[in-house]
């Protein structure tokens, strides 16, 4: 069996390209097991995983339970809001006590940025982020490009544009370090005040006009307004936003060619884009949240193989 180069997913900016390709062909076998009448394999029967939330999610909680369910581990599930943590005990002593009760894995949201490095640097668990704050959510940029190679045949020299609050979200960052190892061409389009000043170290493109983006794109990743992290404002309006970077059917149909849709959840319908364009065929929304399942599945089977399971 071929294994990953890494004992945690961290970020994908650990990952090699082959570590990708390799969580891609497994999330494909994945896949047909998840549409099959009985959607599960025995592989991790002996596995105990727990799903450290300590902010809010829909998405990537449920589809990493689903995705240990399906692999036969058994899961606990632990919400920041109903623990201890609450009463001031720190990270470290609450996961301390959780291995304790033989838990053989952790996949952990959390706000700050570098918590989920920092606890597989200080614990002795295998460690998947499931986002931390604005730095990285490897598994979303997994399944984002996974999604484009579905739909598109493969990800090499795709057209990819990024577009929305490219500042607070740790999707960007997750999506950019993916495609790129994958040889995909790169660009972010947004307002000034949304595009990082680091954006130049990444080598990729930039653009402040959405019809040129769109026109330049074969995919448009389009991204949330993260208000729950602006503690000042980046533009006069969500109104105005809406106007100059929100995807509406009208611009999509004004294109010289049939470009992909996607979003990472969750929707501000009317803001980042609008119902008739997150509905339309051209989107493939909730094509990738299934694949988050398979490929979260992959994820968490490669990395259970590195601690011998
Ligand atoms: N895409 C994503 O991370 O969604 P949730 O915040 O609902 O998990």
């Amino acid at each position: 069996m071929e294994h990953l180069s890494v004992d945690h997913l961290v970020g994908v900016r650990d990952l090699v390209r082959q570590d990708i390709e390799l969580i891609f062909q497994t999330a494909d076998s994945f896949k047909e097991v998840i549409n099959r009448p009985i959607k599960k394999v025995p592989s991790l029967r002996d596995m105990t995983i727990a799903n450290l939330f300590f902010e809010n999610s829909t998405r990537t909680r449920l589809s990493f339970e689903l995705a240990e369910k399906r692999l036969s581990a058994d899961v606990v599930n632990f919400s920041a809001s109903s623990s201890s943590v609450k009463k001031g005990e720190t990270l470290i002593d609450t996961v301390n006590n959780i291995l304790s009760m033989k838990v053989d894995m952790v996949v952990m949201r959390h706000p700050n940025p570098g918590t989920a490095k920092f606890l597989s640097e200080r614990t002795k668990t295998c460690v998947i982020n499931a986002g931390d704050g604005t730095h990285e959510h490897p598994t979303q940029g997994l399944l984002d490009a996974f999604s484009i190679r579905e739909k598109l045949g493969s990800v090499e020299g795709k057209k990819v544009v990024i577009i929305g609050d490219i500042l607070h979200s740790r999707v960007a960052l997750s999506n950019i370090y993916t495609l790129q190892k994958l040889g995909a061409e790169i660009m972010v389009c947004g307002p000034t005040t949304l595009i990082p000043k680091y954006i130049d170290t990444l080598g990729i493109k930039v653009e402040h006009n959405l019809r040129r983006a769109l026109e330049w794109c074969d995919v448009a990743n389009m991204l949330r307004i993260q208000l729950e992290r602006q503690d000042i404002q980046y533009f006069p309006s969500l109104r105005e936003y809406s106007m100059q970077y929100g995807l509406n059917k009208e611009i999509l149909d004004s294109l010289s060619k049939e470009i992909v849709v996607m979003h990472p959840g969750p929707i501000n319908r009317g803001v980042e884009i609008t119902s008739d364009v997150a509905d339309s065929k051209q989107s493939i929304i909730l094509q990738q949240v299934e694949n988050g399942v398979a490929v979260r599945m992959a994820v968490i089977y490669l990395l259970a193989a590195k601690i011998g399971r």
